[in-house]
This record gives structure tokens, C-alpha cells and sequence, in this order.
């Protein structure tokens, strides 16, 4: 069934000059980009968006990347396209992301992982409702 997710192409990818290999990516596997800008979040913002983090020891530092420069929020769609994306991220730890996996190429650490991407079909909803709530 044809389906939306949420990405997010996130600071250090953006700065390292990875945003056109990860959309080529995600478009050669026969994904549609429905929507897609780049903007710099505010830490309000990013409260929102982690909302189920937000308290986690990790969260201040997720938090200062996520909102340390601009980020490319992109809306795909596409057939099983919420497991299709999470298959061509990898793994959240970039050291156990599978070769070929786009955190396998360009993420450095569990921090610092190239991209986002929504974990569920009622994450997806949520998630293109918070960052895109006219489409
Ligand atoms: S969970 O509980 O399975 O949802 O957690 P996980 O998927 O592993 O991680 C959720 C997001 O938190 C980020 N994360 C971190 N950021 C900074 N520092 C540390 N140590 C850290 N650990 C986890 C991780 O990159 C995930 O971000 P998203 O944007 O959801 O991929």
C-alpha cells in the first residue's frame, strides 16, 4: 500500500555535503519526494519533534546537534516505504548499520547518524503534521 514517512537529512550531513546522494537514494529505489525544504530548528522545536526523548540523558546533546545548523525535512512516499527508508538508513548505531546503508557511509557516531526517519505509520502522521501542517 502506497504510504508517507518523514525524513529528516539532519546538520551533519547537510554540512558535509551528503543531501544530494541521500535524496538520489531514496528516488532511485522508486520513492516519491512529496515535499521538501530546509530549514534551522529552534530548541522548542526540537522538544517537539523528540517529544518521547526529551528527559533521556542523551536528549540535551541530541538536542544542541539537531538545532546546531540547517537540516533538510523531506516528506516520501511510496510502497512499504517506512521499512523501505529504514532499510537504506542502517542502523541508529552507525557501527552496526549494514554496508551500503547510508549511516554506514556518512554517519560518525549514534549522535551524529546522517539521518531520521519516522519509526511507524502513526509516527509518520504526527511527524508530517508537526513539521509540514498544510500538506
Ligand atoms: S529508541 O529508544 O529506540 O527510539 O532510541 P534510538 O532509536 O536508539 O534513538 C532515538 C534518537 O536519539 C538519538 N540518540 C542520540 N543522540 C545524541 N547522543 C546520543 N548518545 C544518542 N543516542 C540516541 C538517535 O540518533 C535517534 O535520533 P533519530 O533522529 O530518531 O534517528
Amino acid at each position: 500500500m502506497t504510504a508517507r514517512t518523514f525524513v529528516i537529512i539532519k546538520p551533519d550531513a547537510v554540512a558535509a555535503g551528503h543531501v544530494g546522494d541521500i535524496l538520489t537514494r531514496y528516488e532511485q529505489a522508486g520513492l516519491r519526494i512529496v515535499t521538501m525544504d530546509m530549514r534551522t530548528i529552534t530548541p522548542e522545536f526540537a522538544e517537539r519533534h523528540y517529544a518521547e526523548h526529551v528527559g533521556r540523558d542523551y536528549y540535551p546533546a541530541l538536542s544542541e546537534f539537531m538545532t546546531s545548523g540547517p537540516l533538510v525535512a523531506v516528506v516520501l512516499e511510496g510502497e512499504d516505504v517506512i521499512a523501505r527508508v529504514r532499510a537504506l538508513h542502517g542502523a541508529t548505531d552507525p557501527t552496526k548499520a549494514d554496508p551500503g546503508t547510508i549511516r554506514a557511509d556518512y554517519a560518525e557516531s549514534t549522535r551524529h547518524n546522517a539521518v531520521h526517519a519516522s519509526d511507524s505509520p502513526e509516527s509518520a502522521a504526527s511527524e508530517i503534521a508537526l513539521w509540514y501542517p498544510d500538506l
